[in-house]
């Protein structure tokens, strides 16, 4: 059945807030999980609905491996939303993904350990399908609205999630690399995985804050450290703004059902109970 677009932003370190919003409001949404990471902000552009989440909450009180993504995914759910576009800092694990560009995450590599990343347990088993975590449609669009703005995109990529809050070793950096990511960062697992079985198609855009400490330099080894990370957010997020705008506004003007719609119809292998 045709929605109305409503879309979930989440927004990633540097991103705290959307400017420009009709009818703005702050409001805490209860879950089952827990507390999301703040109030959701509520607002339109023209028709079409926004949800603005901040991922660390204003002023950054929470660390990636204490994020109640469940709750922060469900909120969002209950707020109405539709699809969801998250916005990342990562470091960049390829030269030629240099700081200042925008990357289009295609696939995860889940290296985080210990956060819950189900909505689902004993009684209720679900195998949802994660072999292609994102939605094409959102990330294309995406891809599309930060070249309006003129911002350098790169699509295709793979991003692996650690678990944080320190940054990798070298030689964890340089295994990544190895394993085929080309990006890295905190947060976006399980929070992909949760939007799935919540149904809501998901895309991700990462901004290169840094090149993690994989690359080796004259001086020795270069390593990312959180001044580089802030300072290049900061340069970003006036684009980021803007291109989050322009995604707005490029939207079809009716929303064409999505297969992730309906991902958990052959997923749930329980057997219902007989009803009496
Ligand atoms: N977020 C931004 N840069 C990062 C890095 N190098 N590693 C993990 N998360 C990041």
């Amino acid at each position: 059945m045709a929605k109305d677009w409503c879309i979930g932003i989440i927004g990633g370190s540097g991103l705290y807030d959307i400017e420009g919003l009709e009818d703005r409001q702050w409001l805490m949404i209860d879950t089952p999980w827990g507390d999301p990471s703040d109030e959701i902000l509520f607002g339109r552009i023209g028709n079409v609905k926004l949800r603005f989440l901040p991922r660390h909450g204003r002023g950054h009180p929470v660390s990636p491996s204490d994020l109640n993504a469940r709750a922060n995914i469900d909120a969002l759910k209950r707020a109405g939303c539709t699809d969801i576009l998250a916005i990342s800092a990562v470091g960049s694990l390829r030269e030629e993904l240099e700081p200042g560009r925008f990357v289009i995450a295609e696939q995860f590599i889940d290296n985080t350990r210990q956060r819950p990343s189900t909505f689902y347990s004993s009684g209720l088993v679900t195998h949802v399908s994660m072999a292609d975590p994102v939605c094409p449609r959102l990330s294309e669009m995406a891809a599309k609205a930060i070249t309006a703005c003129k911002g350098k995109v790169a699509t295709g990529a793979t991003y692996v999630a650690i678990e944080g809050p320190q940054f990798s070793t070298r030689a964890e950096s340089r295994m990544y690399r190895q394993w085929g990511a080309d990006i890295i960062g905190m947060t976006a697992m399980p929070e992909a995985r949760l939007a799935r079985e919540a149904e809501l198609p998901y895309a991700l855009v990462g901004m290169v804050t840094d090149y993690d400490c994989w690359r080796a330099t004259e001086q020795g080894g270069e390593q990312v450290n959180v001044a580089q990370v802030v300072a290049q957010m900061q340069e970003n997020g006036q684009l980021a703004r803007e291109a989050v705008l322009n995604f707005i506004a490029s939207l079809p003007k009716t929303r064409k059902a999505s297969p992730i719609d309906t991902a958990l119809d052959d997923a749930v292998i329980t057997v219902p109970e007989e009803q009496d």
